[in-house]
Formats: C-alpha cells, sequence, structure tokens
C-alpha cells in the first residue's frame, strides 16, 4: 500500500509515519513537506534510511509538485499539511489562506484527477466554534471564530462538495487538542514545558479558565488509521477524548511535573477572540469503529514532559531553525 502523507514533518505527520512503518511492513509512506518553520525532517532521521518511506519537499497549494506523485499511483493520502497555531493566524492569516485553503483545493483536485481511492482530511474540533455547554457531534454546525479555524471550516466545506459533486472518496475528521514529543514549542503544552525546563516563566492568557479537550498523539494515529480502513467515504468523525480541563489545571500539573511553583505563572493578556470551551462528542467513532483512547492524559503528559527533558537536542535545532539547513543539505546529498 502506498501512502501520501501531507506534512509529513509536522509534529502529527511524522508522527504518523513512525506509527505506519512500526505497524506495517508491507507498506510504502511517502513524506511530503514545504519544511516551513513547524517541519522538521529531524524527526524523521530514525527512518530516513528505511527503504519504505521517501521524503519529497514541496507544497500542497503546488499542484505540480502534488501531481508529479499522484499521477504515479499512490492508495491513499492522509492530509496533515496545514497551518496550525491561533496566534500567528491573528498576527498573519495569509499563509493560513493559501495552505489551509488553497492547498486542499489542490489536493482534491489531484485527488479526483488520478482517481486515487481515498483521501483522509485532518481538521479540527474549532471549526464548530466555542460551545459553552453541551457537545459538538458531526451534525454541529460550523461556527468558527479565527482565521485558522475559519481556514480549515472553508477546507471541510470544501472537501464535502467534491464528494457531493464529483464522489471524490474523502473522508474529514475533527480533532480535539494532539499532544506529545516532538510538537514545535509553540503550543501550550510543550511551549510551558520548555519554558519550565528553562527556568522561565509561562504565559497564560486571561483567567487560564479556557477548556479544551486532549488527546495524546498515538492514540490520534490508532484513530486516523482505523478511520482510513474502516470510515465511510464522504463522513466525517470526530476525535476526542472526553478530557476536557481548563488550561491553569494543565499549567499546574506542568509545574508539579517540573518542580516549579507558582511564581512561574505569569497572566498575561488574553487571545483575541479567544474561544472559552471545544468539546466533542465522538461516539460515532467508539460505536460504530471501536475506537477508544489508550493513553491517560497523566501517564501522556508524564511521558511528554520526559521527552522534552531528554531530546535538549532536538529541541535547540529546531527553536533555532538550525536543522533545517542541516537536514535539507543531508537530503540534497543523498
Ligand atoms: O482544538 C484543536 C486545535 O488545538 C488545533 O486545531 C490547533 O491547530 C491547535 O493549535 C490547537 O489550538 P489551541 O489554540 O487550543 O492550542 P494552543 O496550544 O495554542 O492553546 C491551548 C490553550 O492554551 C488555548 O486556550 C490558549 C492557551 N494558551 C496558549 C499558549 C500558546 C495560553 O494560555 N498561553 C500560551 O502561551
Amino acid at each position: 500500500m502506498k501512502i501520501l502523507v501531507t506534512g509529513g514533518a509536522g509534529f502529527m505527520g511524522s508522527t504518523m509515519i513512525h506509527y505506519l512503518l512500526k505497524n506495517y511492513d508491507d507498506v510504502q509512506v511517502i513524506s511530503f513537506d514545504a519544511l516551513t518553520y513547524a517541519g522538521n525532517l529531524e524527526s524523521l532521521s530514525d527512518v530516513q534510511d528505511d527503504s519504505r518511506y521517501t521524503f519529497v519537499k514541496g507544497n500542497i497549494a503546488d499542484p505540480q509538485a502534488i501531481e508529479a506523485i499522484v499521477s504515479k499511483g499512490v492508495d491513499l493520502i492522509i492530509n496533515y499539511a496545514a497551518e496550525t497555531h491561533v496566534d500567528r493566524s491573528i498576527l498573519d492569516p495569509r499563509a493560513f489562506i493559501d495552505t489551509n485553503i488553497y492547498g486542499v483545493y489542490t489536493l482534491l483536485e489531484a485527488v479526483k484527477k488520478f482517481n486515487v481511492p481515498r483521501f483522509i482530511h485532518i481538521s479540527t474540533d474549532e471549526v464548530y466554534g466555542a460551545v459553552m455547554e453541551g457537545e459538538s457531534d458531526e451534525h454541529s454546525a460550523f461556527e468558527p471564530r479565527s482565521p485558522y479555524s475559519a481556514s480549515k471550516a472553508a477546507a471541510d466545506h470544501l472537501c464535502h462538495a467534491y464528494h457531493v459533486t464529483f464522489g471524490v472518496p474523502v473522508i474529514m475528521t475533527h480533532s480535539v487538542n494532539f499532544f506529545g514529543p516532538f510538537q514545535f514549542p509553540e503550543k501550550l503544552i510543550p511551549l510551558f514545558t520548555c519554558n519550565l525546563m528553562d527556568g522561565k516563566r509561562v504565559p497564560v492568557y486571561g483567567d487560564g479558565m479556557q477548556i479544551r479537550e486532549w488527546i495524546y498523539t498515538l492514540d490520534h494515529c490508532r484513530a486516523i488509521d482505523l478511520i482510513a480502513q474502516k470510515g465511510n467515504v464522504g463522513e466525517a468523525y470526530n476525535i476526542g477524548t472526553g478530557h476536557r480541563v481548563p488550561n491553569l489545571e494543565i499549567t499546574h500539573k506542568l509545574l508539579e511535573l517540573l518542580g516549579c511553583d507558582e511564581s512561574h505563572i505569569e497572566y498575561v493578556k488574553d487571545r483575541a477572540g479567544h474561544d472559552r470551551r471545544y468539546a466533542l462528542n465522538s461516539q460515532k467513532l467508539r460505536t460504530e469503529l471501536g475506537w477508544e483512547p489508550a493513553t491517560s492524559f497523566e501517564d501522556g503528559l508524564a511521558k511528554t514532559v520526559e521527552w522534552y527533558k531528554t531530546n535538549q537536542t532536538w529541541l535547540n535545532r529546531c527553536r533555532s531553525g538550525a536543522y533545517q539547513q542541516y537536514y535539507e543539505q543531508q537530503y540534497l546529498l543523498r
């Protein structure tokens, strides 16, 4: 089976590639990534000589680059490629429109043109907007409130429209907040972990009582694997754990894991348009496909913190951007 993983050098894409190579012998994985600030080939350095793995540098919004791969035949595309950081979308939405909307359009066109049998599009719970009480299920209306979530919602609508209009075999997934090793240190958990490791304070937005739902990376990979094999085309699946906590509770857990006291908390100005709460109903995935999360939040968090503590070199190179030059050079020399 030949699988194209777009955004393959990012946090979730690289974790999925590790998962596929570990669990399937008869797989060929093509990792496609633009290597922007969040893409890191070093995250895949342990598999770079695996004959089942290939890396191609490119942007999903570039039809020629995508068609060069897809025209040779692929059995499945999993689209992780995206601009994902809400704060960046508030500072400058442009890249979010280009990658998250135009990029998905480009992929859908290639899937249609070359009859790719299955296309999994990774999306977010943020498309449903803030949910002050209750849960969002797959039929809830989209009410995105940040440029990031609006760009993801637009892409989801395109996916749905391509299925209805052209019969493109797309499945959409809406996930809660991922966490785990290899995440770029701009998101809450890796940023706070790294700041505390360096003895710095952690910037809690507003009152810190915003609620997010969390999933450990490998549980998400297992869900995507199941959906790719058994999900119904044209449908959407919510992927959540039900583990919903205020940011401040996570902050306190991190302080404890890293042996720091409350003086490390710095309350800062709130994010503009900050969604107060997300909550996904993921019964469909559980009852129809039999998925359950396997890693508790506490275990996942402890593993994640330990990983950052023991991977300082990855972290330093990742923060400085030094790996990009080095690995790109290595890749070009091969
Ligand atoms: O819900 C799924 C989404 O989770 C994904 O679709 C997004 O790509 C991903 O970025 C994430 O969005 P969030 O905005 O929830 O993640 P982030 O880690 O940026 O923030 C988590 C919460 O922590 C949020 O309420 C904002 C808050 N926060 C975040 C940062 C970076 C802080 O209080 N301080 C911070 O410095």
